[in-house]
């Protein structure tokens, strides 16, 4: 089992409740979840003590799935705004090394500008376990508020405590755990969680696996969200970001136009269109191809649902359109265990050779060259959506407890735009094979960003040479430590 030790931070703030308390104004930068002290709460020897009186009051946001490709880059732009982070990951997707790349990377960051380094745990997991229970009791904390008077702060809760406390008269409720003695009257013990915000990145992610293997992915990216949430309800944790995709508009994205989010709603929603013209849309979408993309759509309808029926949660869905590039440093990218399929590390793999060649699904698209449009997003830009995401949520100006945005440029570039801008920047060419449209593929697929601009202030800032230059730089940084490996660079 992995230990990752707390850094200490500066800036101690007392511990709230599981809803966010920041004030409206506070900015991101602002925002802080300082860091706990050296702990052993990762030692496996070590029973989370589920009446934490004395623990720990420093706040921090869970991101399940953190070590791959998305949630690594997040994971270090969370951590740079000051958040304490706790990873949880299983690792079928990804290595531990991207831990210890994140935390070099978060190191030299702080190290720069001579300021401590928030925490980073780890737990190593699937999220469907049930020793998820033990992880989030221990990023519990109790407090006692009688009935009688003003809630009493942990530090004399603690002093008053006699020798031994009964904790074994306490009862559960819903809302925390009442005394089960003479005081039962007067005091309640409440339970309050120091995770103050979830991503969720944990779910399977190939279409083409998700036909051959549908159940597999039922299992993991919807069962598995369903039971979490009711873990996380349980712990009264009820702030939560979901990565959506694009795959939800379905046919929508036949349209030519950019995507907006009302394409794909859960519930009747009215809204103005481009025209100033009010319309109404009905909840559903068509032409869902696959297991992974109606999986996409079912975790967000279930998330809807959940945030129509309590109106506490805030739930945030964030629909990537096309992820690429990686850390500008190259330490950091997209490394899975499985088979890439995405463009740029099948790119990649052909920059190293270990492909023979690029395939391009479709050159006789309606575009400028034929090859398919896409919204080629910079996953540092995406990872700093979930931040965005997490201080609007903070800030109230989320208006909605469920509320979906596209996490995209607003601009398009053809498949072939993407192949030159690589080549251009690695100064090699790279071989490629035109090869027929994929069944279910679309020939546009650009999002109308405009909602998050608004929403979230956020927007997209790099560009596709950005994009191309850091992976370049990724794909040199593997070739040199792979180079006894005789990959070809
Ligand atoms: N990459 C894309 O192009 C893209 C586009 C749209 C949406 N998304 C969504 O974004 C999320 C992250 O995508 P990514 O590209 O970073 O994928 P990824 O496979 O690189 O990362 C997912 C991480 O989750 C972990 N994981 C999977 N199941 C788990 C479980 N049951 N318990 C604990 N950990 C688990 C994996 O080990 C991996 O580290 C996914 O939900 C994916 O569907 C990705």
């Amino acid at each position: 089992m992995l230990v990752m030790e707390d850094l200490p931070n500066s800036g101690i703030q007392s511990p709230s409740s599981s809803t966010f308390s920041l004030s409206a104004s506070e900015s991101p930068a602002a925002i802080s979840t300082p860091s706990t002290s050296r702990s052993l709460l990762f030692d496996d020897d070590v029973i989370a003590d589920p009446l934490d009186i004395a623990g720990n009051s420093s706040q921090f946001i869970m991101v399940v799935g953190g070590l791959g490709y998305i949630g690594s880059h997040t994971v270090l732009e969370l951590l740079k705004e000051n958040y304490n982070v706790l990873v949880v990951d299983d690792l079928s997707n990804s290595y531990e090394s991207v831990l210890h790349r994140i935390k070099a990377l978060a190191t030299e960051h702080f190290a720069a500008q001579d300021r401590l380094m928030p925490a980073l745990h780890f737990r190593q997991m699937d999220y469907r376990s049930p020793h998820m229970r033990s992880v989030l009791a221990n990023y519990s904390f109790y407090s006692i508020s009688s009935k009688a008077g003003p809630s009493i702060a942990m530090e004399d809760v603690v002093s008053a405590l006699p020798r031994r406390f009964p904790f074994s008269s306490l009862q559960r409720t819903d809302s925390g755990i009442d005394m089960g003695s003479e005081d039962a009257q007067q005091n309640t013990l409440r339970r309050q969680s120091r995770i103050t915000g979830v991503i969720h990145f944990a779910a399977y992610k190939s279409v083409e696996e998700s036909i051959r293997m549908p159940l597999r992915y039922y299992s993991n990216n919807v069962c598995g969200m369903v039971d979490f949430l009711g873990l996380l309800e349980e712990f009264g944790i009820k702030n939560f970001v979901f990565s959506s995709s694009a795959t939800v508009y379905g046919e929508g994205a036949n349209c030519g136009m950019p995507l907006r989010e009302e394409l794909c709603v859960h519930h009747p929603e009215i809204f103005k269109d481009d025209d100033g013209i009010e319309r109404r849309v009905l909840p559903g979408v068509m032409g869902l191809t696959s297991p992974y993309g109606r999986s996409k759509f079912m975790c967000e309808s279930i998330l809807a649902d959940i945030a129509r029926s309590d109106p506490s949660w805030s739930i945030t869905a964030l629909r990537y359109f096309n992820p690429v590039g990686c850390h500008e440093s190259g330490i950091l990218g997209e490394d899975p265990r499985q088979k890439p399929s995405n463009l740029i590390p099948v790119i990649a793999s052909v920059l190293t050779g270990a492909k023979p060649h690029l395939d391009i699904f479709g050159t006789d698209w309606n575009t400028p060259d034929g090859t398919a449009v896409r919204d080629f997003i910079h996953v540092v830009d995406l990872a700093r959506g979930h931040i965005a995401a997490l201080a609007a949520s903070a800030a109230g100006r989320i208006k909605a407890p469920f509320r979906a945005y596209n996490l995209g440029t607003g601009r398009g570039h053809t498949v072939r735009e993407v192949l030159h801008s690589l080549q251009e920047t690695s100064r090699r060419t790279i071989p490629v094979r035109e090869v027929g449209r994929r069944a279910g593929d679309v020939g546009f697929c650009v999002a109308e960003v405009r909602r998050a601009e608004t929403e979230l202030a956020w927007s997209a800032e790099k560009s596709l040479p950005d994009c191309a230059l850091d992976v370049w730089n990724f794909t040199k940084t593997r070739c040199e430590s792979q180079a006894s490996d005789e990959i070809i660079c």
